[in-house]
């Protein structure tokens, strides 16, 4: 694997060619805020929480979807970047739940973590509920899109890990949700295969009944 220099925050870091920007600061250990990422999913570069500045650029760009090259000059904390991934933050927030502590996925959620790590609250903005029942009809999953950030991790591994499509994002009352492409995940083709519980940051898609583990690796 061919090796490249960068510098992230003034040190100088080696990645691999082809890493994007974010993963080679991970890898060296330096954090830069992010969601819609996903180690098993192309970027999606929706979510914004990952921008940085690199020398040379105009303008800050999104660390997770923008490949790391030989001589780069990264910066991941300024103020400007700080206030960018507030107000992301904040816009995430908006359609969510305030109240946390009834979610199954209390104390288990990325969205929690990463908001109490960027010290944001959505006190500043217009929330803007997601007025939608949690499906409970299957017997595996449990759609709870109440509390869907539509951050697409989970649209992204249905179509592009498993190669089915049974959800997607859809207009639904005039905005944009994530939803089953035929009314219901049976009739939408779903294999029940449990990618979509993997990779959701939030408690609004999980396992019915304890069947599905994540731990566990799933063969291809
Ligand atoms: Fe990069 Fe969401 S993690 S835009």
């Amino acid at each position: 694997m061919d090796k490249i220099f960068l510098t992230i925050d003034g040190h100088r870091v080696e990645a691999e060619k082809g890493q994007s920007v974010m993963q080679a600061a991970l890898a060296a250990g330096i954090y830069i805020p992010h969601l819609c990422a996903h180690d098993d999913l192309v970027p999606a570069g929706s979510c914004r929480l990952c921008v940085v500045e690199i020398e040379g650029l105009p303008a800050p760009v999104t660390s997770c979807s923008t490949t790391a090259e030989d001589g780069m000059a990264v910066t991941t904390v300024t103020s400007r970047l700080k206030q960018m991934r507030r107000l992301a933050a904040e816009l995430l927030l908006a359609p969510h739940p305030s109240e946390c502590t009834s979610c199954p996925k209390y104390l288990k959620c990325e969205l929690q973590s990463l908001i109490q790590y960027l010290e944001v609250t959505d006190q500043r903005i217009r929330k803007r509920p997601n007025m939608i029942s949690a499906d409970l009809d299957n017997p595996l999953i449990i759609h709870d899109m109440y509390r869907c950030i539509t951050c697409g991790r989970c649209v992204r591994a249905c179509n592009e890990l498993r190669g089915i499509g049974a959800i997607n994002y859809k207009e639904i009352d005039g905005r944009v949700r994530i939803a089953p492409v035929n009314g219901n995940l049976a009739d939408s083709g779903c294999k029940f295969c449990g990618a979509c519980i993997e990779v959701c940051p939030t408690g609004s898609i999980i396992d019915q009944i304890g069947v599905i583990k994540p731990e566990l690796k799933k063969a291809d």
